[in-house]
C-alpha cells in the first residue's frame, strides 16, 4: 500500500529568518497562497513572539489562507505559547509548534538546565500548548546531537503530554543519511507513543545532504518531512520542498509513497519566492532553476529532439513549464538552430542552414544565448542580405536636473538607424533613466517598458589604475514589454546610462524583428 507523507512547509519560517530572506507582510501573504496552491498539508506561518509584524502575518495568515492547517512557532515558554496559540485561533485547522533544545551543548550552554529539568518543561509546556490547540508539534532542537536513550525519554515524555507529532531536527546539518535512517528506525521503536502519533523530519542542508537525509528518514517510516521552497532556510538552508517532493514522486519504486503536493504549481510558487525575498532562483536550481529542463549542448539538443527521455527524468508540465527548452547558444549545433528556424517559418537547408549557422556561432560567443527573438533578428536581416550589426546605436544623450528632491529629469537623446538615419526624442520623468528611456519611446513613436533590470560590474584588470581606480565595465540584461510581448536585450558599457540605454535598444530590435516577421507571415498567408 502506497503510504502517505505530510508537507510541512516553514518557508516563511525558518526560511524567512535566514540572512536576505526576510518578507513583509503583503509577501507572506502571497506566499502563504502560493504555499496553499501547492496544496501543502501544513503551513508554518511565523515565530509570533519575535515581533508584532510576526505575529500580525501569523493572524492574518489564520485568518485568509484556506486549505493548509496552519502552525505558530513557540520556544517552550508559556509567553510565547499564548503569543503563538492567540494568532493562530481563527484557522479552523490549527497548529502550535513547541521546541526545546536536548543535546548536552543547547542544556549546559544555552538553557543552563539539567536533564531532568529539560524532561519536566517538554512535559509542562506541551500540556500548556493543548490548551491553545488540540494539534501540537514538539520539537527537539539539536536532536541528532543529543544522546539517543536521552532522545527517547524527551519525546516519550512530549508524547504523553499530548504532542501529536515528535520532530526530530537536524539542527546543525551535521547528520548522514545512514544515521538519518538508523536514529529514525530505533527512535520509531523505542519512543512511547500512541499509535496516531507521527515523526516529523527537519534536516538543514550544512553539508548538502538535508534532501538526502529527509529521504532516508521517510524511508524509516517518518511521515513528515519539514521543508522550504528552494531549500532557503537558517546558514546553508533547510531540505528543499520540490526536490524531496519530486524525489519520491520520481523513484516511486523505491520510496512508494505518496504527497498531496500539486508539482504542477511548484515554478509559480518559486517565482513568487523569488519576488517577494528579492532574490531571483539561481539557474542551476534543481527542479525549480531556469536550466533544470533546458538543453544548450549539440549532443543533448539533439538527443532532446529525437526522444525527450534521453536527457530528461521528469516531464516540464508536471512542475509547471510548459516544454523543455531548447536554448541556443555557443555549444549548439544544426539540428537545434535548423528546428528553431522552422518555428519561425524559416526552412534552412544545405549551404544556406551552413551560413546562418556560422553567422549564430559568432553571435552567440559574443552575446551568449540567443533566445527565438534574436534568432528572428539575425534571421530577417541575413534574408535582406544585410550584416548583422545593431539597428540602432546611440549618438548623443543629454540630461538635465536641477537636483532638487521631487524634481523632474529632462532627457535628449538622438538615435541613429542603420539605414534611416537619426531620430531624436525629449522626455521629462521622475527618474534619469525613466526619463531617457522614455524620450527613446517617442523619439521611435512605440509604447515600451522596462519589466526587468539586472546589472552586473565587470572589473577589467584586477589591479586598479590610478588614473581610473574603477576599471569596470557595466553589463546589463534588460526585459522589456513591447509589441505585445516579452522582449530581452544586452549591452556592456563603460558607463550605467549607455549600457542601460544600449540593452533597451537592442530589445526593442529584437521585438520590432519579430512584429515584423508576423506581419510578414500574416500578409503572406492572407
Ligand atoms: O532547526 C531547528 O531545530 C528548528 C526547530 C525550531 C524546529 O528550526
Ligand atoms: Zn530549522
Amino acid at each position: 500500500m502506497t503510504e502517505y507523507v505530510q508537507i510541512f512547509d516553514t518557508t516563511l519560517r525558518d526560511g524567512e529568518q535566514a540572512p536576505g530572506f526576510s518578507m513583509r507582510e503583503e509577501g507572506k501573504m502571497m506566499m502563504a497562497q502560493a504555499l496553499a496552491d501547492l496544496n501543502v498539508d501544513i503551513i508554518e506561518a511565523g515565530f509570533p513572539a519575535a515581533s508584532p509584524g510576526d505575529f500580525r502575518a501569523v493572524e492574518r495568515i489564520a485568518q485568509e489562507i484556506h486549505g493548509p492547517r496552519i502552525c505558530a512557532l513557540a520556544r517552550a515558554i508559556p509567553g510565547d505559547i499564548e503569543r503563538a496559540g492567540a494568532a493562530i485561533q481563527s484557522a479552523p485547522k490549527r497548529r502550535l509548534h513547541v521546541f526545546l533544545g536536548t543535546s548536552p551543548l543547547h542544556r549546559e550552554a544555552k538553557l543552563n538546565m539539567t536533564p531532568g529539568e529539560i524532561l519536566a518543561r517538554i512535559r509542562d509546556m506541551v500540556g500548556y500548548a493543548r490548551e491553545f490547540s488540540d494539534n501540537v508539534e514538539f520539537s527537539a532542537e539539536d536532536a541528532f546531537r543529543t544522546e539517543p536513550e536521552f532522545l527517547v525519554e524527551a519525546l516519550s515524555t512530549a508524547a504523553a503530554a499530548g504532542a501529536a507529532v515528535l520532530n526530530v531536527p537536524d539542527t546543525v546539518g551535521y547528520a548522514t543519511p545512514d544515521e538519518v535512517f538508523a536514529r529514525f528506525s530505533m527512535l520509531i521503536a523505542e519512543v512511547e507513543r500512541a499509535p496516531e502519533v507521527i515523526f516529523s523530519t527537519h534536516c538543514h542542508n550544512d553539508l548538502g545532504m538535508a534532501v538526502a537525509n529527509s529521504l532516508a528518514a521517510v524511508r524509516a517510516g517518518v511521515r513528515q518531512i519539514e521543508c522550504t521552497l528552494t531549500g532557503i532556510g537558517e546558514r546553508a538552508g533547510n531540505c528543499a520542498l520540490e526536490d524531496v517532493v519530486m524525489a519520491m514522486r520520481t523513484r516511486k519504486d523505491i520510496f512508494n509513497l505518496q504527497t498531496g503536493i500539486e508539482a504542477r504549481h511548484l515554478i509559480a510558487a518559486s517565482h513568487t519566492l523569488a519576488q517577494v525575498t528579492s532574490t531571483p532562483v539561481p539557474r542551476n536550481k534543481s527542479i525549480v532553476g531556469a536550466n533544470a529542463f533546458a538543453h544548450e549542448s549539440g549532443i543533448h539538443q539533439h538527443g532532446v529532439l529525437k526522444n525527450r527521455e534521453t536527457y530528461e527524468i521528469m516531464r516540464p508540465e508536471d512542475v509547471g513549464v510548459d516544454k523543455s527548452a531548447i536554448i541556443l547558444g555557443k555549444h549548439s549545433g544544426k539540428h537545434a538552430l535548423k528546428a528553431q528556424a522552422a518555428d519561425l517559418g524559416w526552412n534552412l537547408e544545405g549551404e544556406r542552414l551552413d551560413e546562418v549557422f556560422a553567422a549564430f556561432k559568432l553571435m552567440a560567443d559574443e552575446i551568449g544565448l540567443i533566445d527565438q527573438a534574436r534568432l528572428c533578428a539575425l534571421l530577417s536581416q541575413m534574408e535582406k542580405g544585410e550584416s548583422f550589426e545593431p539597428q540602432w546605436t546611440l549618438g548623443a544623450m543629454a540630461l538635465n536636473t536641477s537636483g532638487e528632491a521631487g524634481s523632474q529629469t529632462l532627457a535628449h537623446i538622438e538615435m541613429i538607424h542603420k539605414a534611416d538615419g537619426a531620430v531624436s526624442g525629449t522626455a521629462r520623468a521622475s527618474g534619469a533613466l525613466d526619463s531617457i528611456l522614455s524620450a527613446i519611446n517617442i523619439a521611435r513613436g512605440i509604447e515600451a517598458r522596462v519589466s526587468a533590470i539586472d546589472m552586473h560590474y565587470i572589473a577589467m584588470d584586477p589591479e586598479p589604475v590610478a588614473s581610473d581606480p574603477q576599471r569596470a565595465d557595466v553589463l546589463v540584461d534588460i526585459e522589456i514589454e513591447a509589441f505585445g510581448g516579452l522582449y530581452q536585450g544586452r549591452a556592456r558599457a563603460r558607463d550605467i546610462m549607455p549600457a542601460c540605454v544600449n540593452a533597451y535598444l537592442d530589445a526593442l530590435s529584437n521585438g520590432e524583428a519579430v512584429a515584423a516577421r508576423k506581419t510578414q507571415t500574416m500578409t503572406s498567408a492572407a
